[in-house]
């Protein structure tokens, strides 16, 4: 069986991707020590930086993830912020903030991040559209997860079963396991 490590502190991105990648026989160990996160509107850089320093610190292939949630009325925020507003907003103000939008449409955004020591990092990006939520819904996922409404559900609601097959998590896994082969 394939091993990877996965660098992450986020217990439900690790569930997720551990979940994925079980069904193509892919054992994902987690390490928390976390890595310099770069300021940068993009993702993809934020990743490939990470994933370059901890296969280097580690000297060991690695992958790292890093999301956000992309809201189009308020022109992509919180984005590449979206840590730091979910863990010192939350989505109670985040809902506040869309109180009078009409466009509630909004991105969910992966990138996985790959390095192998003295390699150069790959990125993997995939995306799901969806809407934001009037009021918070559902006990399942993490994070935004019961705010973003995918097709009349939230991810909340819909449960990580469902979410595995369609997030944003997903697709950017299935671009790397394309790689891998
Ligand atoms: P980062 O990738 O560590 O910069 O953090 C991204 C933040 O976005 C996380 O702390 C979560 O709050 C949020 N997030 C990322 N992916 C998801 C998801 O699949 N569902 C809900 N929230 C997510």
């Amino acid at each position: 069986m394939r091993k990877i490590i996965f660098v992450t502190g986020n217990k439900g991105k690790f569930s997720e991707v551990k979940e994925i990648l079980a069904a193509k026989d892919i054992e994902v160990i987690q390490n928390s020590d976390g890595y310099p996160e770069l300021q940068e509107n993009e993702l993809e850089p934020i990743a490939a930086y990470g994933a370059k320093w901890v296969a280097e610190k580690l000297g060991m292939p690695v992958m790292v993830d890093d999301s956000g949630l992309f809201i189009k009325a308020l022109n992509g925020f919180p984005g590449p912020y979206s840590a730091f507003v979910e863990e010192n907003l939350g989505n109670k103000r985040v809902l506040k903030l869309m109180e009078d939008e009409e466009d509630r449409t909004a991105t969910f955004k992966s990138v996985i991040g790959y390095c192998e020591p003295d390699g150069e990092p790959l990125t993997f990006t995939g995306i799901v559209e969806g809407n934001i939520a009037f009021e918070e819904l559902g006990t399942g996922g993490f994070g935004y997860d019961p705010i973003f409404d995918y097709n009349g559900k939230t991810f909340g609601e819909l449960g990580d079963e469902f979410k595995n097959t369609v997030s944003h998590r997903r697709k950017a896994l299935d671009k790397f396991l394309e790689w891998l082969e």
